[in-house]
């Protein structure tokens, strides 16, 4: 169970200054370049007028406590209240992540907790509340809401695997932190979704997403996720995860579950979904798996069995 910092700074160009500068240095190069990045991010992010607030719903799931029995009905009234997220808790445990073929699928909050655990449910109800502060109904073809959802939810669930299989000492809640990793492009989805289609033109061969970014925002997806975490005042662990995702070893407060997330976002995107149509990835970071004390033929075998299951498909297909 995670508490909200104290010490959280608000302005964007602290979060920008606070502890990041070695970041900033190693990806954005010298300290101009450092400069010009967070005078973009601050353009930007100043063009926001309505910055939705951590939902109700996420704050009183954070302060249920983890195993008294009478959190359970608690954790279900919580949700229960609110049936947008009761909804989609119950897609997520509906889906091919916790659904054994040929089984029903759950149609309460309590056969999901039954099903698959309060821990789950919890974690879930908190990723997905959080989440859906960002959703606007609508789809379009290369950069969308639900897009996101399902990839930011893929790699929750990855992770969730990944660390049942390594058997490391990384708690649960792996699982709330790989639903929020790519929290900016929620933003920038709701926000900047005309400037973000040039970013995907831009896109290629040649181009990856994140150079892409670089290049017509000048700031990426991890840098405004976690300005937005920071705002949210949301525990350091998860911005952490949010602004190194993509490239762990860079961070001062290296852990495993850094670890953990690039490697479920890297494994997604390359065989699942990535969170924009015709993603080509990105560059595994390989100190993660040496973190986790994995192999390059762990990681392969760990790509084909995902391959070959269930998970190759639309994880969120109840049919
Ligand atoms: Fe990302
Ligand atoms: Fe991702």
């Amino acid at each position: 169970m995670y508490v909200p910092r104290r010490d959280t700074p608000s302005d964007v160009s602290i979060v920008c200054n606070r502890g990041v500068r070695r970041l900033r240095v190693a990806l954005y190069g010298d300290c101009s370049k450092i400069l010009l990045m967070v005078e973009s991010l601050k353009k930007y992010v100043e063009q926001i007028t309505e910055l939705p607030t951590v939902p109700v719903v996420a704050q009183e799931i954070l302060g249920i406590v983890d195993d008294k029995l009478a959190s359970v009905d608690r954790l279900e009234k919580v949700i229960q209240n609110d049936p947008a997220i009761c909804a989609k808790v119950l897609s997520v445990a509906n889906s091919v992540f916790f659904r054994i073929k040929e089984q029903e699928p759950v149609r309460t909050l309590g056969s999901a907790i039954v099903r698959i655990g309060f821990n789950n449910v919890k974690n879930i109800a908190v990723g997905v509340s959080l989440l859906s502060v960002f959703d606007d109904g609508k789809r379009a073809e290369d950069f969308d809401y639900q897009r996101i959802f399902n990839h930011s939810v893929t790699v929750g669930f990855i992770a969730k695997l990944l660390y049942g299989s390594i058997k490391q000492n990384i708690t649960e809640e792996i699982v709330v932190n790989g639903m929020l990793h790519d929290l900016g492009f929620m933003v920038l989805n709701r926000y900047f979704s005309g400037e973000y289609r040039k970013v995907l033109k831009k896109m290629g061969k040649e181009v990856s997403l994140l150079e892409a970014e670089k290049a017509v925002l000048g700031f990426n997806h991890t840098d405004i996720g976690a300005w937005l975490a920071e705002k949210w005042n949301l525990p350091r662990n998860i911005s952490d995860t949010v602004l190194y995702h993509h490239s762990p070893s860079l961070s001062k407060r290296k852990s495993k579950g850094m670890a953990v997330i690039h490697l479920a976002d890297y494994v997604a995107t390359r065989n699942i979904m990535g969170p924009v149509r015709n993603d080509p990835g990105y560059p595994l970071d390989h100190s993660s798996l040496d973190m986790l004390g994995m192999s390059e033929d762990d990681l392969e075998n760990m790509e084909a069995e995902i391959g070959k299951g269930s998970f190759s498909d639309d994880p969120f297909k109840t049919g």
